[in-house]
């Protein structure tokens, strides 16, 4: 339903996206994972039609987003990272304008989006102007706009961002009921654990790349059965990857500065006590330790040197 075809974006000249890849099938929740600037609203973006790319191809359910636009757009619907709610309209009313904006009329459009109000939680505020609302609210009300019209090409950027973990839940009840429905979900996320939870298949993005993608299952074949230990404090880089080559069994090193460390070997909470040691002994001071086993997380340190979160 969606097909990336070596897309690259500038602006200027900083190239925000580098020749990304990827097809996302119907009645599958895809997920781009990437920390910030990674390039993950540029590139879905380019798929709505928003912003047109520098270089690649795009197809969306099988039409071409930029030659045959109009045709490619009937499929979508799209959440955006920056809110496109009508303020001076009631919830209510910027659903109807939404589902009446994509064909939905009637009994249908009325049974619609009273489905979305209460997914979204604004039932009892469906009357109220969305000035008056909280951030998450207006958030919600957002996410409820691009699928009010229940599109068979589904664009999420961010949707959860500020929306508290109760309200999150909902949301993602609704994504998985669109997504048994045959929707085409393509979601981007920060968030490590949603990915792990929500998507059927991923792509791990940075700098504007596809660093890994695959099935869960495949991404975590790919970290292998290493633990992760990330230390930071005051370090002797120099003194300290000495230290740990003389370890038995020895650790790979997955970034080592004057700060922080981190290293992957197999069970890690069994060898840890030496590890400590031996980077005391450098004369190190340690001011936090923090083991992590085998994910998505790991597998980005892996790939890039760097935390997810950072
Ligand atoms: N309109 C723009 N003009 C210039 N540079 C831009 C523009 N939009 C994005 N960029 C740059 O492109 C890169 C990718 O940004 P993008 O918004 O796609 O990242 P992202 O993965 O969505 O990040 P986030 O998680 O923060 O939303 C960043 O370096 C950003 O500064
Ligand atoms: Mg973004």
């Amino acid at each position: 339903m969606i097909n990336v075809s070596e897309l690259q974006k500038s602006y200027g000249d900083l190239q925000a996206v580098k020749g990304v890849s990827f097809r996302a099938k119907a009645g599958t929740i895809f997920g781009l994972l990437g920390p910030n600037g990674a390039g993950k609203s540029t590139t879905i973006n380019c798929i709505s039609g928003l912003i047109k790319p520098t270089a690649g191809n795009i197809k969306v359910n099988g039409f071409d987003i930029i030659s045959e636009a109009t045709k490619a757009k009937q499929s979508l619907g799209v959440v955006p990272q920056e809110l496109a709610i009508y303020e001076d309209l009631s919830a209510l009313d910027n659903l109807r304008y939404w589902g009446a904006a994509y064909g939905l009329g009637g009994k249908a459009l009325e049974r619609r989006v009273n489905h979305v109000l209460e997914n979204i939680g604004l039932m009892d505020r469906a009357r109220d102007l969305p000035k008056n609302y909280s951030g998450g609210m207006k958030r919600r009300l957002n996410f409820g706009c691009g699928l009010v019209h229940e599109p068979k090409v589904l664009l999420l950027d961010e949707p959860t961002v500020g929306v508290d973990v109760q309200s999150r839940g909902r949301l993602f009840d609704l994504i998985k009921e669109e997504r048994d429905k045959g929707t085409c979900v393509l979601y981007t996320t920060h968030y490590m654990e949603e990915a792990e939870n929500l998507c059927d298949e991923l792509a791990i993005i940075d700098h504007g790349k596809i660093i890994a993608a695959g099935t869960l299952q495949d991404l975590r074949a790919q970290v292998g059965e290493n633990d992760i230990i990330q230390l930071s404090g005051v370090f002797n880089a120099k003194k300290l990857k000495a230290a740990i080559a003389k370890l038995k069994p020895t650790p790979e090193i997955l970034s080592l500065s004057d700060e922080s460390l981190a290293l992957a070997m197999k069970e890690a909470a069994r060898h840890l006590p030496a590890v400590l040691k031996a980077v005391s002994a450098t004369g190190a001071e340690i001011r936090e330790s923090r083991l992590t086993e085998p994910n998505l997380e790991s597998l980005f340190l892996k790939l890039t040197g760097t935390e997810l979160r950072a």
